[in-house]
């Protein structure tokens, strides 16, 4: 006898945490952190990014990491920083366009200017020093 009450007491306030832990969740929910723009890559056609540094915090830094220092497990994602791959501005301009393996041809959703700007602040961050900067007439001929 005594020993179904506490089931009951157990079961009564197991449940009650339930509803404390889902309501917090559903706070959670109610309040994303502002600026995060939940799901842009995947529903976007076009990006809308303004600057190549918000394209690389949107788009690029989701597979090589805001510190773009690459990271590998469950896929390879490889550094952009310091990277000498990128001396040649056209290399970084066709792996957009065109994709490379597990890198999708993200360029395809930009303009050509969006290209090139993303390029650009790739190629002069992180650790990259080359100047030389790439147009949107190096990009268009990737169509
Ligand atoms: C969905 C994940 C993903 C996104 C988003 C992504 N990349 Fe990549 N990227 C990869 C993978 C994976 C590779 C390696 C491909 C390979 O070598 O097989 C790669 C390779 C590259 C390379 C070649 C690096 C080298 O050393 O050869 C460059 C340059 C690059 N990405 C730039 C960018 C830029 C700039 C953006 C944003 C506009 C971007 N990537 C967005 C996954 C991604």
């Amino acid at each position: 006898m005594i020993r179904k009450q506490t089931l009951v007491l157990v079961l009564a306030s197991a449940a009650a945490l339930g509803t404390i832990a889902a309501s917090a969740g559903a706070q959670t929910a109610a309040n994303p952190v502002p600026g995060e723009a939940a799901g842009t890559f995947m529903m976007a056609s076009k990006f809308s990014e303004p600057t190549g540094e918000l394209m690389y915090r949107n788009v690029c830094a989701g597979c090589h990491m805001p510190d773009a220092k690459g990271t590998q497990g469950a896929g390879f994602y490889p550094a952009l920083a310091k990277n000498e791959k990128l001396a040649a501005g056209g290399y970084p301009v066709l792996v957009l366009m065109k994709g490379l393996n597990g890198m999708p041809a993200v360029g395809q959703m930009m303009t050509d200017q969006q290209v090139a700007d993303v390029v650009n602040y790739v190629r002069t961050h992180f650790g990259n020093k080359y100047k030389d900067a790439v147009t949107p007439a190096d990009v268009q001929p990737l169509r």
